[in-house]
């Protein structure tokens, strides 16, 4: 099924979210490590792979705004009260957004500081790569936020897991009480 319905994600929405998820997990411990080590081949080779990688989620994010406008996402889980429904909304609104500004301040870096950089004045090498760094930081938070919510309704309400493609039989222990629907 490639289309999203109101109960569930189609196999388009799930693909753009598990392949940006799993590169986003690499990208952050390897963005980390690589301003954090001693110069060198291996800082170099981090810091080529997680350009490149970088570009591939810009390719993903578009495609996954892009799907947006092409159909709807699934309706929000049931059961969540107002404040909860508010926050599911902003944090994944604030996921959306400081990725587009990790990518924008990410591509910004690397023109600034990378070997393509010449004529660049000087406050931007010093703006962009710690505006990139406050943003991963705030991303980070938001990430948390998304994992604590999901992990939270998935044992304390129902399945919200396998809507995104989440392999059922990794959830056979956990009892899903909840189906979805419109409120
Ligand atoms: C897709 C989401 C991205 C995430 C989650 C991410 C994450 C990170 C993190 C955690 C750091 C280390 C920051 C620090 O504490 O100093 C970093 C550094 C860096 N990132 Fe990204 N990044 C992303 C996208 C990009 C993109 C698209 C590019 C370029 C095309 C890029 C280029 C860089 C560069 C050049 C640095 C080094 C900055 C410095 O030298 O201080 N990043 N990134």
């Amino acid at each position: 099924m490639l289309k999203s319905t109101s109960q569930t994600y189609g196999n388009a929405a799930r693909f753009l979210h598990w392949s940006s998820a799993i590169l986003i997990l690499t990208m952050i411990p390897m963005g980390i490590a690589m301003t954090r080590i001693a110069d060198g081949s291996v800082k170099s080779t981090l810091y080529l792979i997680h350009v490149n990688l970088g570009l591939v989620v810009l390719l993903l994010t578009a495609l996954r705004v892009l799907w947006r406008f092409i159909e709807p996402s699934p309706s929000l889980p049931t059961g969540l009260s107002p404040a909860r429904q508010w926050l599911f909304k902003a944090v994944h609104t604030g996921q959306y957004l400081f990725l587009i500004g990790l990518i924008i301040t990410g591509i910004g870096t690397f023109m600034a500081t990378g070997p393509l950089a010449s004529g660049i004045p000087e406050t931007a090498a010093l703006t962009l790569p710690a505006a990139h760094s406050l943003l991963s930081k705030v991303f980070m938070g938001l990430l948390v936020a998304h994992l604590t919510g999901i992990v939270q309704y998935q044992l304390t309400k129902g399945d919200v897991l396998t809507r995104m493609g989440f392999p059922k039989a990794l959830l056979k222990n956990i009892p899903a009480k909840t189906t979805f629907g419109k409120e």
